[in-house]
Parts: C-alpha cells; structure tokens; sequence
C-alpha cells in the first residue's frame, strides 16, 4: 500500500512538473480565450496573416512551428463531398471518400421537424468529422424570392421562421462532432444570374424582417462557429467585406465570435478585406482553369499586399489580431478539441436518417378520389413513367453535389417496396436532350399507360443547367422537355395518373386537373427511392408542408412583378422591390390566388381543429398570452400534422404582410386521438422592422391569431389587443 501511495504522489509530482511546462495554448485545461492569447503571443506576423488565407482549395494552414493544424472545410449541406485536388474544382479520383447523401435543405424545411433536422446535422457532422474536416459549408438558408434561383434546393424556403427553426437543430448537431457548421450565404444571394458581381439594392425593413432572421437565429441560437459571405454586392459593397453586414450587425449587433469565410472568389480587394469583417479568405484568383501555380496564395487579397500594408501601418494589427483570434477559436473548437468524436460514415443509421427525412419531407399536394395510396387489391399493373424515374441526382447541381455510396432511384424503390404480386412496367417517357417529344418515347409511354391500371408519373426537374443548379437561374418556370404534353398525352389513355414532382422549387403546373394525385418529392439522396415508393403504397402517410409558395404563373411572384430591375436586374444592379412582401406575405395581401400554398400538404389522416382557448384576449407588453386547441385524428391512420400559427396586425402605420408564421407544431396522432396543442404569443411575434427607428416594435392595438393546417387552410382565429 505505502509502495501505490509513493507512486501516487510520484505521479501527481511530474504531472504539475508536466502541466507547467506545456504551452497554455495547448492545454485544454485553461480557459479558451487564455489558450488564444497565449497562442497570439507567440505568432510572428507572418504566421498571423497566413492564417487568413487559403493554402490550398479547401483548406488554411495552422502554425506548424506551434503544432497548431491547418483546418480543413467542405462542402455541402447535404452531404461531405468527395476529395478534390489540392488546387483546383476536379475530383481527386479517391475510392473512399462516397458518402451518405442527405436530403437537399429544402426537403428538411418540407418536413417542419426541428428533432429531424438535429439529426439531420448529427449524422452530417458525424460523416464530416470521420472525413476529418474541421468547417462542413452548411446550412445554406437564403430565402426563395423568385422559382427560378439556381439554388433554392440548398436552401430552407420562403419563410425566415420556418428556416430559422431548422437551422439552429442543424448547426447544433453539426458542432456537437467537434465540426464547424457554417450558416451561408450572407446576405441575399437570392439569384445565379450575375452572381458574382450583381449589386443587390434592399431595405433595412426587408434585411431584417424576411433576409435576416436565420442567420441571426444561427448565431444568436445555433451559436454557429462559422458564417460565409456572399458573393453579391449589397447595397453597394460586396457581402464578403461589407462593413455593415460583417461589422456592424453580424459582430457588434449579433454578437458572432466565429469566423467569417468568403465564398470561394468572394473577396475583391485587400483593404476591405482587411477592416470590413472578413476573417478567411478562400478560393480567390484561383480560377478553374489554372492548375497549382506556385505562390498562388501569396498573391491573395490577405497574403502579402495584407502582410506588407500591416508593415506600413496601413491596415491594423488589432483587426489582424481580431481574425486571429476568431480562427484559433475555431480551431480549438475543431481540429485541437481533444473531445471531439471519431465520426463515422455511411452507417445504417446514417441511411435511416436520410430515410426519415425523406418519408417526412414528401408533401401530398392533391389526392382525388384518394387514389393513393395504391390500393393493390385492385391495382395489378403499375406503369411508371419519366426520366427522372431512373435518375440520381446527389451529384451534380454545384458544390452540394456529393458522391453518394448509394442511391435508391424512384423507379428501384417502386419496385423494391411495391408488393411482388404488382407487375411494374417502365418507360422513359421523355429525355433531357431536347424541348419536345420524341415519337418513340411517346409511343411506349402510351403502350404501358393502356395495359396499367395506374400510371406514376416521375418527373420534375433534374439539375441540369438551367434546371436548379448552381451558376445559373432556371430558364423557365414550365416543366422541361414537354412533360406536360406527355401528361396531356397520357391521360387520354389512361385517367388514373398520379404525379411525383422531383424538384427544389415550383414548377407551374396547368397539368395539375389531368392527374388524380400529386406529390411534391424532392431531391432526397440515398433513400429517395424508398421514400417515394413508402408513401405511394401507404407503408408511409405524407406529412410534408410546403416551404414555398406555387404560384399558378410566374408573373403572379413579387420578385416577378415589377420590371427586369426587380429581377433578374439589368448587368449591375438588382432591385427587391416587393420587399418585405416576399412569398405568402405577397399572394395573401395581394390577394392573388396560388396554385399550392406555403404549408400546403394533405396527409392520409383528416384532422379535426378543435375552438381556440385563450388565457386572456389584452396582451400587456412583458407578458404573454397562453393559447391551446385539440387536434383530433378523425381518421383510421396513424398520421403527422403541422399546426401552423400566424399572426395578423389588422391595423398598422406601416405597411405589413396580411399574416407572418409565428409558431408551428408537428404532432403525431393516432387514429381518433386527440392532443391539445399549446402556443404561447408575446410582443416579440407581434413586432415589425421600424426601419426610421431602427428598432423592431410592435404598435398597440388589435392583433389576430390565425391557427391553420396551411397559410390558405385557416381552421380557428381569434383576436387579442396589445396594449
Ligand atoms: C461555391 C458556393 C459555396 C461553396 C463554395 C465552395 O461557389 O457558392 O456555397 O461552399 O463555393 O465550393
């Protein structure tokens, strides 16, 4: 015993000798920000400025000298994209970096689950760091302004609540790995066209009510380690070092202490990249074309003209210390967390959570005569229709596209899910090359569509350019490559048509009276294929809401009602001019009739809204109002329903949408039950952006609580007056 105790003190003796001899820095046993000042310290300048630049495509070096490590980012929301070559966009040929491909962000905000969407990050962040990358860059949350952005699939739809909601369970899963989330792209990157250069002109109220909201909820409440610039200009500075987005609201306002990234070519001169906010500088000058070129990153905007100007006292050292500080953060946070997880990749419970979320994100946007789900006591034949039956589509699109180790197309889960008595017959239907039929393919559609006892339609938009990808806008809002003729084709044959729309976005949809069912699907990864098949035969009952607006034509858009300059803008300059009245908040106070409806989604159950009760109807400020109702499941199927809430100020000095979203729940009933769903409404729901004040108040008066199953689909209201 006397001998353990020896060794005991012993031990407890070279550790304190120990623990006093490793750097502070190193020791994760100090306080972070010591650890950071320690680290400060030691750093020449040198090493502090080629912290802030790329050394490579995808990553920034650490201190070799300090044994701190370079950090390692990539993309992309929706799933931890293959290796690319040290400097340039071309894969690395690895044959081990496949991964599991998640649902596109507008399919999680389809499936209004912040649980799911926690998960959604966890099995993200958990794929990232086993692929040890430091920063995954993701969530995308810019706001669907107009159907025809690129890249509206990335993002988390029309409403800044519903993003908000999402992304913070997101990023939270993403960080709990020990891996960097990044909220992009900041601000108002809403369009393709003229990316790079397009100046966006827009309103302090219509920043801060529709633009803002979920990047501040990813700071404030997702405490998101990381942010990107976009590339745009916004109102006249280029997002990536623009003093009032990065200075003044983001870090003084917001309060950020992560680190901002510029979007790969984002960054366009040193000066404001220097005092404007801007903390890492990636993928500048370095152009598709241009392989390794020695020094490359040297010639950045943060390399040497920073280096040399810090030196002539140009630029200060106290803002270089600034980013410094930010990128040790980060670095302790990622790559030197001693906790941080081993991660893992492609797992059966990776795939499960691909599989929830794709089964939640569907969204059964019609269902006449409930012809689905298949009813496979009288369904024998089953003719599957469309190009997009057979296609995969997680790679491709841009810098999302991922290299999935799988993918479950529509037409192999139809056929995997359906019962083995059904028989299944396929044709193509149409084909990306060309804008009208080819005869054959018309021909064998036909074929299949008179021997079937129910055609499934598969077909949508496909990535391609000008078909929701990256770099460019869609051309049209129609449906590609003649599928309505197709459909108008079809139904002549063969009535009992049942369409899976595979988008990001609307589409138009005049077909929509020649098919009996509609689904909106999405482009959900390794499991799409499951997904859809699970929700045609019922196995699944659909709880996916709309996370846009579906207008009937273009036209009937904001962003689309004003001249070119509103969209897409003349070579400099675009203009938001239906501002705060962005998506529903445009079609209910214009009193344009939509197609389908923001929190459109029809399910399998029919559900019961049961009379409002509210704990008072006079709201003093500080306080608030307690409101409840029951939903009851008045059907013989377990089914998921979204209690939406919205909030209409019935009279006000500015301007207002007719009614915002506040609040939702997502409940799961079983046949009959009924649950009591509680909201709680203070001033803050009530408030708008005063934009002469600068300040968000909420006038007194009369407000209104408009509860629904969809902004169209009003169940239960009542009034209420702040006072
Ligand atoms: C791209 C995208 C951005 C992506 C980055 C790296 O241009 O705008 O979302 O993360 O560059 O690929």
């Amino acid at each position: 015993m006397k001998r353990k105790s020896q060794l005991l003190i012993l031990f407890a003796i070279v550790l304190n000798i120990y623990s006093q001899q490793i750097p502070a820095y190193l020791n994760s046993e100090i306080n972070i920000d010591e650890r950071i000042e320690d680290a400060l310290s030691r750093m020449t300048l040198e090493e502090k400025v080629a912290m802030c630049h790329a050394q490579s495509r995808f990553s920034s070096p650490g201190v070799p000298r300090l044994g701190i490590p370079e950090l390692w980012l990539a993309d992309g929301p929706n799933g931890v994209r293959e290796e690319i070559v040290w400097d340039d966009w071309i894969t690395a040929k690895q044959t081990n970096d496949s991964c599991t491909a998640f649902p596109v962000l507008t399919s999680l905000a389809a499936t209004w689950n912040p649980d799911l969407a926690y998960e959604y990050g966890k099995a993200l962040g958990e794929e990232a760091r086993y692929r040890e990358k430091d920063v995954i860059l993701g969530p995308g949350v810019n706001i669907y302004r107009t159907p025809l952005n690129g890249r509206n699939f990335e993002y988390m739809g029309e409403d800044p609540y519903l993003a908000s909601k999402l992304c913070v369970p997101y990023i939270k899963g993403v960080q709990t790995n020990g891996v960097a989330a990044c909220i992009k792209h900041f601000a108002a990157n809403n369009q393709e066209i003229n990316r790079n250069s397009i100046n966006v002109n827009i309103s302090n109220r219509a920043l801060h009510e529709i633009y803002f909201p979920a990047f501040k909820a990813a700071v404030q409440e997702g405490k998101v380690w990381t942010l990107m610039g976009a590339y745009n200009k916004l109102n006249g500075q280029f997002s990536c070092h623009n003093n009032f987005l990065l200075n003044k609201v983001l870090k003084e306002k917001w309060q950020f202490d992560g680190v901002v990234i510029s979007d790969w070519g984002g960054t366009h001169n040193t000066a404001e990249a220097a005092e404007n906010g801007l903390d890492l500088e990636m993928g500048s000058h370095v152009t598709v074309v241009a392989p390794f070129t020695p020094g490359v990153y040297n010639s950045f905007y943060l390399a040497n003209e920073y280096l040399k100007g810090i030196k002539d006292k140009k630029y200060s050292e106290e803002k270089l210390n600034d980013k410094v500080r930010r990128l040790l953060k980060l670095n302790f946070r990622t790559a030197m967390n001693i906790n941080k997880p081993f991660g893992s990749i492609n797992t059966t419970e990776h795939s499960q959570v691909a599989l929830s979320i794709a089964e939640e994100s569907i969204v059964l946007l019609k269902n006449e005569n409930s012809i689905l789900p298949l009813d496979f006591n009288t369904i024998k034949t089953v003719a599957v229709i469309g190009d997009n039956a057979t296609r995969s589509f997680s790679k491709g699109g841009g810098s999302a596209g991922v290299k999935a180790k799988y993918e479950v197309t529509p037409l192999a889960g139809i056929k995997t899910n359906f019962p083995k008595s059904v028989e299944i017959l396929y044709a193509q239907g149409y084909n990306d090359k060309s804008s009208s039929l080819k005869a054959e393919l018309l021909k064998e559609s036909l074929d299949i569509a008179k021997r079937a006892d129910v055609v499934i339609f598969i077909g949508g938009l496909n990535k391609n350019a000008n078909q929701e990808c990256e770099g460019k806008d869609r051309a049209s809002y129609d449906l590609p490559y003649a599928q309505e003729f197709l459909i108008s084709e079809i139904k002549n044959v063969n009535k009992n048509i049942v369409f899976v729309n595979i988008s990001g976005s609307g589409v138009a949809m005049p077909w929509v009276n020649n098919v009996k069912g509609a689904l909106q699907a999405w482009y959900m990864g390794s499991e799409a294929g499951n997904a859809i098949a699970k929700v045609l035969t019922g196995q699944v009952n659909p709880s996916g809401k709309l996370p846009f607006s579906v207008p009937f034509k273009l036209e009937d858009c904001g962003a689309h009602s004003f001249d070119s300059l509103a969209y897409p803008g003349n070579s400099t300059d675009v203009y938001y001019k239906e501002d705060i009245l962005v998506g529903y908040r445009w079609f209910d106070t214009k009193k344009i009739p939509v197609n389908f409806s923001f929190g459109h989604g029809l399910s399998y159950s029919t559900f019961e809204y049961g009379k409002i009760k509210a704990n008072k109807t006079l709201l003093q400020r500080g306080d608030s109002i307690n409101i409840s109702l029951s939903i009851k499941n008045n059907s013989s199927v377990l089914g998921s329903e979204v209690v939406q809430l919205y909030i209409r100020d019935l009279k006000s000095t500015f301007i207002r949408p007719y009614k915002e979203l506040k609040s939702f729940h997502k409940i799961k009933l079983a046949p009959g039950k009924s649950e009591s769903v509680d909201f709680s409404i203070s001033e803050s729901d009530l408030q708008f952006y005063n934009d002469i004040d600068n300040k968000f108040e909420a006038e007194n008066g009369e407000f209104e609580v408009l509860i629904g199953s969809s902004s169209n689909n009003i169940r239960q209201k009542i009034k209420f007056k702040l006072q």
